[in-house]
C-alpha cells in the first residue's frame, strides 16, 4: 500500500505548475483516500515566529484547532520534542486535544528543513492502535519530498 503510493507523492510534489498548498493538499487527500486507517489529514506549520503551529493544507473534516500553542496537545509536543509521536490510544493522553469523538488514535511526524523543525503531518484514525513502523516510515519519507520545495 504504501509503495504503491511512494510514486504518486513523487509526482504530486515535482509538479511544479501548482502552489505549494495545491500539492500539499493533493497528498492530504491522496493519503486519506487510500489509506484505509487514515480518516483526517493535515499539515501544520510553525506560525512565523510565534512559539504556535497554524492548520495548512488538509483532508477530512474542517477542525476548530487551527491555530495550536507549543507544547498543547499531540501537535503542539511533537513542535518542541522534534520526535515522531505515536498514540495509539487517545484516551490514554493527558495532553490531548480532541478535534472529533471518533477520533482513536493518531501519529504527528514532524517535518524538518535544513534540521529545523518547520512543521509536521498529522493523521487522526477512527482505528484503535493502527499505526506501526510503517507509517513511520512512510511519513518520514512524504516530509523529506515536501521539505524540498518548502
Ligand atoms: N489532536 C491534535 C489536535 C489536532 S487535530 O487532531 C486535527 C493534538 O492533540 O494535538
Amino acid at each position: 500500500m504504501f509503495t504503491s503510493l511512494q510514486p504518486k507523492i513523487l509526482s504530486i510534489v515535482s509538479d511544479k505548475s501548482k502552489s505549494v498548498d495545491t500539492r500539499l493538499g493533493e497528498i492530504c487527500e491522496l493519503l486519506k483516500n487510500n489509506i484505509p486507517h487514515y480518516d483526517w489529514v493535515g499539515f501544520y506549520f510553525k506560525n512565523g515566529d510565534k512559539p504556535e503551529l497554524k492548520l495548512g493544507p488538509y483532508a477530512g473534516a474542517p477542525t476548530d484547532h487551527t491555530i495550536i500553542p507549543f507544547g498543547k496537545g499531540i501537535c503542539g509536543q511533537v513542535a518542541v520534542s522534534n520526535q515522531n509521536f505515536v498514540v495509539p490510544d487517545v484516551a490514554a493522553q493527558d495532553n490531548y486535544i480532541a478535534c472529533s469523538i471518533t477520533v482513536k488514535a493518531e501519529i504527528v511526524v514532524p517535518l524538518f528543513v535544513n534540521g529545523e523543525n518547520v512543521g509536521q503531518i498529522d493523521i487522526d484514525s477512527n482505528t484503535p492502535d493502527p499505526f506501526t513502523e510503517e507509517d513511520e516510515r512512510f511519513l518520514e519519507f512524504i516530509n523529506q519530498e515536501v521539505a524540498k520545495i518548502l
